[in-house]
C-alpha cells in the first residue's frame, strides 16, 4: 500500500487543515469513549491529541510514519502502531474505534474496506462503537472540488468499480503539479453491509458531527455502528 502522506505532505498536513472544526468531533466522540478510543488512520492526531486532552486513553493505527512522526512531536501519551488498519492490531480493547475525514476511502478494494471493520471489530468490547464519518458517493463522473488560483480540484469517478481518483493542480513556485490520488467510493448501504458482516449493527446515522438529520441531499455522513 502506497503511503500518499509522505514528506511534505505530512509537514504541511496541520496547517492546510487548521480551518477544519475539531471540537464538535471531539465532543461527539467523547461520551463513547468512557473505555478508550482507538483511531484508525490516526494521521498527526488532529483528533486524537485533542480527545486525549479531555481525558480519553487513546491509541492509534497509522500507515504514513512521516504522518506519525508530526503527531510525536506533540504528545509522547499516544501509541501509534504503524501498519495497514486492514491488518494491523494493537493490543487492549476499547469501547470507542473511530476513522474519519473519509479515510475509509483510503482503502481502495471492497475486501480491504471489508477488513477495516473487521479491524475495528477486533478491538472493542461487546457494545462498543464503531464511528466513520466519510462523504456520500458523488452523483458525476467529474466533480470540481476546489477551485482556486493556487488549487484545482477534480474528482474523477468511474461508476462501474467505484474508483475515485482526485486530481489535485497546484500552483508551486510559478509552476503547475499535478498529483492524482486513487480512493474507493462507497455508499452508506454499502457500510452497513460491512458492519453486519463484522457482527455490528447501525445505531446512528448524522449529516454532520452536529447531529443534523442525514437525508438525500447529505454530502457526508457521521454513521455509529455498535458491536453486538
Ligand atoms: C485524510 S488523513 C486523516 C488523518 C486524521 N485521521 C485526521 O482526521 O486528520 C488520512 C490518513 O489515513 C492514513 N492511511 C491511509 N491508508 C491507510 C491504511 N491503509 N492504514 C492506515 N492508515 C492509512 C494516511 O496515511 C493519512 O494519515
Amino acid at each position: 500500500m502506497k503511503d500518499w502522506f509522505a514528506g511534505e505532505i505530512a509537514e504541511r498536513y496541520d496547517e492546510s487543515t487548521a480551518g477544519m472544526p475539531v471540537e464538535p468531533v471531539v465532543d461527539f466522540l467523547l461520551p463513547l469513549a468512557a473505555g478508550g478510543a482507538l483511531e484508525l488512520a490516526i494521521g498527526t492526531g488532529r483528533v486524537a491529541v485533542p480527545l486525549a486532552e479531555r481525558g480519553v486513553r487513546l491509541a492509534g493505527i497509522e500507515l504514513s510514519p512521516d504522518m506519525a512522526a508530526q503527531l510525536r512531536r506533540k504528545t509522547d501519551s499516544i501509541p501509534v502502531a504503524i501498519g495497514d488498519m486492514t491488518t494491523t492490531r494493537v493490543a487492549g480493547t476499547f469501547s470507542l474505534v473511530y476513522l474519519v475525514f473519509n479515510s475509509i476511502n483510503n482503502v481502495t478494494t471492497q475486501d480491504g474496506q471489508v477488513d477495516v471493520f473487521a479491524t475495528a471489530a477486533a478491538h472493542l468490547e461487546s457494545g462498543g462503537c464503531f464511528v466513520v464519518e466519510v462523504g456520500t458517493p458523488n452523483t458525476q463522473r467529474l466533480e470540481v472540488f476546489d477551485l482556486s488560483n493556487t488549487h484545482v480540484g477534480v474528482d474523477e469517478l468511474d461508476f462501474d468499480t467505484q474508483r475515485l481518483v482526485s486530481h489535485h493542480f497546484s500552483l508551486v513556485d510559478g509552476e503547475w503539479r499535478r498529483l492524482s490520488v486513487p480512493f474507493r467510493s462507497v455508499s452508506p448501504a454499502e457500510l452497513d453491509l460491512m458492519a453486519r458482516l463484522a457482527g455490528m449493527g447501525l445505531r446512528e446515522r448524522w449529516a454532520d458531527w452536529d447531529r443534523s438529520p442525514f437525508t438525500a441531499e447529505s454530502r457526508k455522513h457521521v454513521s455509529v455502528w455498535q458491536k453486538t
